[in-house]
């Protein structure tokens, strides 16, 4: 039996619809138009394609757009004064600076500096606190839409045991409380985990995000397993082109599992939908 294939790109096309139906209804009950600057520094390039496809998007959805693009040799106190600007301003109720940034700038402090009601990446210590406390309106992107993925899949997840392998602030520990949210019991593994193939052989749900391209292997997976692929990773080919590959062996592993994310066009869709839903959501917080 060969898994189920799921489908981000159209989850994601599913869910920027309901958006900009709401970005609509929000704009013609309350005068509000969701906006959304994102802040580029330097000219890496799937960086440079990622923000591309949010700025546009972004302006699909019905909302405000501001692109902010700035050298790779930026001074940290400039852009933290960029920050302090797009903070005050009315117009802008999403704040996303994209990562990672250059060496000589500190990502904490950057993303300390945001208002933590414009975080809509969710990382500012304010919203991690929140997510961890079970009060969070603005929650990572990636996780939540791995968190809807898998729901689509089964339904409900609690009681199920979920797997997730990766730890990053940005993927791995949100995700791993949401999954707790969702009443699933929850492991988080990583580099350093003792028998990881074992452990992840245990799960019902498993999650790989770890950006190792294809380390979890096909005899890793439970038979009927969800498995949801973060990874994006970028292999050079011979010919000078290249090719993205996740941190599933997706060949292998869609031999055993019940649903699996391909990549592309699984996780990757999702991560801007939710980024849309989170401007939505900081909006609506402004409109009251
Ligand atoms: N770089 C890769 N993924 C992300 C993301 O979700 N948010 C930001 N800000 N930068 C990223």
């Amino acid at each position: 039996m060969t898994a189920q294939r799921i489908d981000g790109k159209a989850a994601a096309e599913a869910l920027i619809g309901r958006v900009t139906d709401d970005v609509a209804r929000l704009i013609r009950d309350h005068g509000v138009q969701p906006g959304l600057a994102v802040v580029l520094v330097g000219d890496d390039p799937a960086s440079t394609v990622y923000v591309r496809s949010k700025i546009k998007r972004t302006a699909a959805a019905g909302m405000r757009s501001f692109d902010h693009r700035l050298p790779g040799d930026v001074s940290e106190d400039d852009l933290l004064a960029i920050i302090a600007r797009l903070n005050a301003d009315p117009q802008v109720n999403g704040i996303l600076v994209q990562l990672p940034l250059p060496k000589h700038i500190s990502a904490d402090r950057v993303i300390n500096a945001i208002d933590p009601g414009k975080d809509v990446d969710g990382l500012h210590p304010v919203n991690a606190g929140r997510l961890s406390a079970g009060t969070a309106k603005l929650v990572p992107c990636t996780p939540r839409g791995c968190v809807i993925l898998a729901k689509g899949v089964r339904g409900t997840l609690a009681g199920l045991d979920a797997v997730v392998v990766g730890r990053s602030a940005i993927v791995g520990k949100p995700l791993a409380q949401l999954l707790l949210a969702e009443d699933a019991t929850v492991t988080i593994a990583h580099s350093k985990t003792k028998d990881l193939a074992d452990v992840c052989r245990r799960a019902d749900l498993l999650f790989a995000a770890v950006g190792r391209p294809e380390m979890v292997r096909g005899d890793w997976v439970k038979p009927g397993a969800t498995v949801v692929d973060v990874g994006i990773n970028r292999l050079a080919l011979p010919d000078g082109k290249s090719r993205l590959i996740g941190d599933v062996a997706y060949a292998e592993a869609e031999k055993v599992a019940g649903a699996i994310t391909p990549v592309p066009g699984g996780v990757g869709p999702m991560t801007i939908a939710c980024l849309l839903l989170n401007t939505l959501i900081a909006a609506r917080a402004r409109a009251g």
